[in-house]
């Protein structure tokens, strides 16, 4: 998908499709009231018949109006015109994306970015618009024999009323259309079945990505990891055929001396819970589950497109988690990169054993912040839902960005407690620490958990189990929270 900016006043458009937006009250966009009258008052007769009632997700189809150049009007309900919200706003473009996306047309130029949403700048209004537009046209048919007709929609235009709205327009679809290939290229690794996305596959993925966007980019095998002493990492790699990779990558965007922000993504290609063997039903979900290390991937990809000016690590500890005959069993003792010893009670508490040698590892680059990203628990589903991710974080004004670059992308957060009285139900008779914490509260005892490793730097904690991905008759990766995170490293890298 194209992007671009245009100056034109929307009725000389020559164009396939041009779309503008009228609210619930019959009153039109600047956008709307210019193609009224040149066409002869058309659009709001329209709406005085009713047929449009201009509420958000609605469209209507016009096509050939006198006095526009182009061929066909799409009008977009924006809703009540007082004060249009962020998410109006991204439900009205994917839903003009949607109707654009039924007609035969190749080109659309969207009048949007020009509306008033309440705290938003048209930088904002023109990344939301590609990242929506690229949500709406995105298909995972890689593994379809037979590949769906290519969809005539090639390129989007941002149409704006001023110059100086086009400059905004410009910088925001470039940001939106990075994201948006960040997102696109996390959401196809979770898709991707765990017979093609293996520890090895992650680990070729992101070599090729380090050619392509100059990332330096180092693959610990086995052997490498044993001497490091990552014993909870290889402890949950026994159990499987698949060889497991420690995947680590650098972008550099800022000087040499600038400390990293380093982001850790759980990478369990698959997740049969090991000998704690899980249910059958919906099983096969469990190959999403490195979809925290695919949002490294994307973000770090967003961020070289963005050439951002500082300093990213990705750590991506990945294996299968399998019950073969050299699997760990419940009552296990292993001991981690750090030296804690942990007792393995339940083999299905895998991600934290992966992420604690990471977190471990992750103290060599001298971070000034560390965010883990995983899909931890079934109990953050519970407790978030699917609306929005988990987050811990053992500084408050860390959380407070994360919370804020959420916030900024529409990839909200929400912040849970990682108070020390919960670390009480990590004990163990026998180790340092137990790899669970019982039923209540399962996202914080998680949490708590990663926390006993991320001891010597700023850290934050993002469980996305309930946000990576959508189950049901639209089951896939969502692509989240690369968003976030690159709204978060954005804010980061133009601090003074
Ligand atoms: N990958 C799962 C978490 C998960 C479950 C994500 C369902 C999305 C949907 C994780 O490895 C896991 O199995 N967690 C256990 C922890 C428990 C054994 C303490 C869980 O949530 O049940
Ligand atoms: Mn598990
Ligand atoms: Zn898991």
């Amino acid at each position: 998908m194209e992007f671009s900016t245009k100056v034109t006043a929307p009725e000389k458009l020559a164009c396939a499709c041009i779309a503008v937006g009228v609210f619930e009250t019959q009153k039109l966009s600047v956008a709307a009231q210019s193609l009224d009258r040149a066409a002869g008052g058309r659009i709001r007769a329209l709406l005085e018949s009713g047929d449009m009632d201009g509420k958000v997700g609605t469209t209507r189809l016009l096509y050939h109006l006198p006095g526009i150049a182009a061929e066909r009007v799409l009008l977009v309900g924006m809703g009540k015109d007082a004060k249009v919200h962020s998410k109006d706003y991204r439900d009205a473009a994917r839903a003009a994306v949607a109707a654009i996306l039924d007609t035969g047309a190749a080109e659309a130029c969207l009048y949007i970015a020009g509306i008033p949403v309440s705290g938003r700048d048209v930088a904002w209004k023109a990344r939301q618009l590609a990242q929506t537009a690229s949500d709406a046209v995105y298909r995972f048919d890689k593994m379809k024999s037979k590949k769906p007709d290519p969809r005539p929609l090639a390129r989007i235009v941002a149409g704006v009323e001023s110059r100086r709205d086009a400059r905004g327009a410009e910088l925001g679809l470039a940001q939106g259309r990075a994201i948006a290939a960040g997102m696109s290229l996390a959401r196809d690794l979770g898709n991707l079945p765990a017979n093609v996305c293996t520890p090895s596959y992650l680990a070729e993925k992101a070599m090729k990505l380090g050619k392509q966007w100059k990332f330096g980019v180092e693959v610990l095998e086995r052997a490498d990891m044993e001497k490091l002493g990552m014993g909870a990492l290889l402890s949950v790699a026994r159990g499987s055929r698949e060889p497991p990779r420690f995947i680590v990558i650098r972008y550099h965007g800022a000087g040499k001396k600038d400390r990293p922000v380093v982001l850790v993504g759980k990478g369990i290609t698959f997740d049969t819970g090991g000998i704690s063997l899980k249910p059958g039903a919906e099983m096969d979900e469990m190959k999403f589950d490195m979809c925290g290390a695919a949002s490294v991937l994307g973000t770090l990809r967003a961020a070289a497109e963005m050439k951002l000016n500082l300093n990213v690590v990705g750590l991506i500890p990945t294996t299968e988690n399998m019950p073969g005959g050299a699997a760990s069993k419940p009552g296990d003792i292993v001991t981690s990169m750090s030296g804690q010893t942990i007792e393995i009670l339940n083999t299905d508490a895998e991600g934290r054993l992966i992420l604690c040698d990471a977190l471990t590892y992750a103290e060599r680059f001298e971070p000034q912040a560390v965010v883990d990203i995983a899909t931890l628990t079934g109990a953050c589903i519970i407790a978030l839902g699917h609306v929005c991710s988990g987050l811990f974080a053992n500084k408050q004004a860390l959380a407070r960005e994360l919370l804020a670059a959420g916030d900024q992308a529409c990839d909200r957060a929400w912040q849970m407690p990682l108070w020390d009285d919960y670390q009480e139900q990590l004990k163990s008779n026998f180790a340092d620490v137990a790899n669970i914490g019982g039923r209540p509260a399962g996202s914080v005892t998680a949490a708590c958990f990663l926390s006993r490793f991320a001891t010597n730097y700023d850290w934050a904690h993002l469980d996305i189990a309930g946000t990576a991905w959508r189950s049901g008759k639209e089951k896939g990766a969502t692509g989240r929270p690369v968003a976030l995170l690159t709204s978060f490293l954005m804010k980061r890298a133009s601090r003074d």
